[in-house]
């Protein structure tokens, strides 16, 4: 159930009429609107990795696509305006360093939700590139030809388990050759079990979250990590853990989860202090409840009305909610900042 807030936000926003929004002051003109034609007009690339070997495949993009494309009952998707660069000269100091022209980014679970939708607000802020690594084929898919179509961003789907480290390092390989740099990591992949108690929980589930949501996460901050130190470029990394690394939710038990997000939060500061020397700076983003396909299941509409009375600000939040905060943290905005904790949950961990 979500709050009036949200519905009717919501609401409001998917009453913007099309022509409107294509008339917003960032949306693509001039030149940019050249290479976004390029793109638009051409195709995607996608690569899969089966027992080492690489497999590259072209999709076509539909020219002229508007978006936004979710199928009812979905994440709510917006579509994103690219940064216009002739805009870019115009802004003074404090907002272009909210920018991040020229800049490429890896985002991990970028198929969906809340990753998806930094990875569009990334776009939004001029990166040139994207690679999306997810283990959902289809979904990843969609989500760089819908991102690719909307922006004209170079933005290519890695198929990716982010428990498979021989497979990350491979991609990495592909996506540093192809784009020539990586500057920032998003990583979102993530998984939740929930109303597990600890005295029945299974030892392989266990494992299997703590694989993905921490191995996972320290695997893909090592190869991304290893090529920024080679790079002597710097960069940042984002991995997003969650407040249940920092308190225990209620009612629900799922011990694991917590676990595994306490173990974000301390490895992005160890990250942090190790890698501060070679101007990589390493914070974490700590979201509360989102409305997300992760807590969109029947078992949870229950303590969705316990959470949202608990939180002060009445709602949970929505899928773009952590976008301006991880285009902070992914740009120079936020230089002196690392290894930081930033828990964003509408009140939720005050009371
Ligand atoms: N939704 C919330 O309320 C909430 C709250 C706090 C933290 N988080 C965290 O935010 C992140 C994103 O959550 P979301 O709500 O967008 O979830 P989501 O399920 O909508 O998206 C997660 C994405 O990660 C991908 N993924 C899962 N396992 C993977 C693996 N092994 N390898 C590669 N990709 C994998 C999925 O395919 C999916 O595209 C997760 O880390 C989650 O724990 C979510």
């Amino acid at each position: 159930m979500l709050s009036r807030n949200l519905v009717s936000r919501i609401a409001a926003r998917r009453a913007v009429p099309r022509a409107a929004a294509q008339g917003a002051r960032f949306f693509n003109q001039g030149s940019k609107v050249e290479h976004a034609e390029e793109v638009r007009a051409g195709k995607i690339i996608t690569v899969t990795y089966k027992d080492g070997v690489r497999q590259e495949v072209e999709i076509p993009v539909e020219p002229h696509s508007t978006g936004p494309v979710a199928p009812s009952g979905a994440d709510e998707k917006q579509r994103a305006f690219p940064l216009d660069s002739s805009i870019l000269s115009q802004l003074n100091p404090t907002l272009k360093k909210f920018t991040l022209p020229g800049k490429v980014a890896v985002v991990t679970g970028g198929g969906r939700g809340l990753g998806f939708n930094m990875a569009q607000a990334l776009a939004e802020v001029g990166v040139r590139g994207i690679a999306i690594m997810d283990v959902q084929k289809p979904l990843g898919e969609e989500a760089a030809r819908e991102l690719s179509e909307q922006t004209g961003v170079d933005v290519r789907f890695y198929q990716v388990d982010v428990r498979d480290g021989d497979a990350i390092t491979q991609a990495v390989e592909d996506i540093n050759d192809h784009y020539g740099q990586i500057d920032v990591l998003l990583n979102a992949a993530g998984i939740a079990d929930s109303n597990i108690k600890a005295e029945t929980y299974d030892t392989e589930m266990f494992r299997r979250l703590i694989d993905i949501n921490l191995t996972g996460a320290f695997l893909v901050a090592q190869a991304v990590g290893r090529k920024m130190i080679l790079s002597k470029q710097g960069g940042s990394i984002i991995l997003v853990a969650s407040m249940s690394g920092s308190i225990v939710n209620y009612p629900q038990e799922q011990s694991c989860y917590n676990a595994s997000k306490a173990g974000v939060v301390q490895l992005t500061k160890s990250l942090a202090t190790e890698w501060a020397r070679h101007g990589i700076r390493v914070n974490a983003i700590s979201p509360g409840y989102m409305d997300t396909a992760l807590n969109r299941v029947p078992a949870l509409d229950a303590q969705k009305k316990i959470w949202i009375e608990n939180t002060p600000q009445k709602r949970l939040g929505a899928v773009d909610d952590l976008n301006n905060l991880a285009v902070y943290l992914a740009s120079p905005a936020s230089n002196f900042m690392t290894g930081s904790n930033n828990i964003i949950d509408g009140g939720y961990t005050l009371w």
